[in-house]
């Protein structure tokens, strides 16, 4: 079986996972976790990371940060991953749930404008529903798949409305929006290092941002709320959000790797689209103008969306469906859902994810093609 999206673990992770073992330093302190925020940072150009146990973390700790409490409201996207809407339920915060643009796949800002137009009102610097008076606390665009929407007029339009961006970059390490990298627009930037992902510690995440204050805000959070260190003395209810030495180091050596998984990856994305272009109804997910996408995992529409996966996965392929939208989810059905066409739907019924790894051979990648080839005969 081609798998659909696996580690490419080629480079000092052995040596750096060794350097842990021998020295002893496993576990939550280490230098390996401290050299992962700080490389991190340098080459996404934040001023500062701060690592987390996972992507999930990382997004529920930048919410309480801005202070996301029951009662509130963050405006999010109804095609993302559920992570995103579990981060935004933890803290008894609700979602406004924008749909999405049928081409890229990322949030609709026409909707997300006419949405602030018409149905909030600044107020003492805080942006509320007119329809109930409750906080509107955070936008949390997704960047899905690696794209993104139009960023610049995302961040000027919630400058406009006092609303903070919490960008759930997750899935975006290495894509730029006009030069400027996903995960700087906001108040908040996140990455997660799950298996899947560009990069990967096996488990893990990290908040970036540009607020020395706010970073210390969030280190303070996910390290139990600790403000000596040596007594046991905790001002608020805090977390064990932290990363691991072992794994932050398996982080370090796979950011080494970074710029040539990049090319790899857009090396596949170039083949695919060359290669599928024409076959069946296939379409492409349109790259938003001023995106330099980190191509992280490949997928396209088809109306015989389900037919192809099953195909796929019975000839070798392994291929999975998109999300379900999150207003068709039994926990968050209920969810105000800002949409006219309902587009989240179009798209989960015709969206599949083919093999994208950077590991793939050329014989691989020609055989993906071969198989879908086949398929539509
Ligand atoms: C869009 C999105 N948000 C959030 C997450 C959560 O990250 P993690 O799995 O590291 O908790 C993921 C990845 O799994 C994701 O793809």
């Amino acid at each position: 079986m081609i798998p659909l999206s696996i580690p490419h673990l080629a480079g000092n992770e052995w040596q750096y996972v060794k350097h842990c073992l021998d020295t002893g330093w496993v576990s939550t302190a280490g230098a390996y976790v401290t050299q992962f925020e700080e490389n991190i940072a340098a080459i996404n150009g934040s001023k500062r990371a701060v690592s987390c146990m996972n992507g999930t973390a990382a997004l529920h700790v930048c919410l309480k940060t801005l202070g996301a409490q029951p009662g509130d409201y963050v405006i999010a996207p109804n095609i993302t991953f559920v992570a995103t809407l579990n981060a935004i339920t933890y803290t008894g915060a609700e979602t406004i749930l924008i749909d999405t643009d049928p081409d890229s796949w990322q949030m609709d800002l026409d909707l997300l404008e006419r949405f602030l137009g018409a149905r909030t009102q600044v107020q003492g610097g805080e942006l509320r529903s007119k329809a109930d008076g409750r906080r509107i606390i955070a936008c949390m665009p997704v960047h899905v798949l690696g794209n993104m929407c139009d960023m610049e007029r995302l961040t000027a339009l919630c400058a406009r409305y006092h609303l903070p961006i919490v960008e759930d970059s997750t899935e975006a390490l290495g894509s730029t929006f006009n030069g400027k990298h996903a995960g700087t627009f906001g108040t908040f930037g996140t990455s997660s290092f799950n298996g899947n992902k560009i990069i990967t510690t096996g488990g893990g995440g990290m908040v970036f941002t540009q607020n020395d204050e706010l970073a210390d805000r969030v280190k303070h959070l996910t390290t139990t709320a600790k403000t000596d260190p040596m007594d046991y003395f905790h001002d608020e209810v805090g977390y064990n959000y932290r990363l691991v030495n072992v794994l932050a180091a398996i982080g370090v050596a796979q950011l080494e790797q970074l710029p040539g998984i990049l090319q790899k990856k857009k090396a596949m994305d170039a083949f695919y689209r060359e290669n599928l272009s024409g076959v069946g109804d296939i379409q492409f997910q349109t790259v938003t103008p001023g995106v330099d996408h980190n191509c992280w995992l490949f997928t396209f529409r088809t109306e015989r969306m389900r037919e192809l996966l099953t195909y796929l996965n019975a000839n070798g392929v392994q291929s999975r469906p998109f999300w379900t939208p999150m207003n068709q989810l039994p926990m968050y059905k209920g969810y105000q859902y800002v949409t006219e066409h309902d587009y989240s739907t179009d798209v989960h019924r015709t969206a599949i994810s083919i093999p994208s790894s950077s590991g793939l051979t050329e014989e691989q990648l020609a055989e993906v093609v071969k198989q879908i080839r086949n398929f539509y005969g």
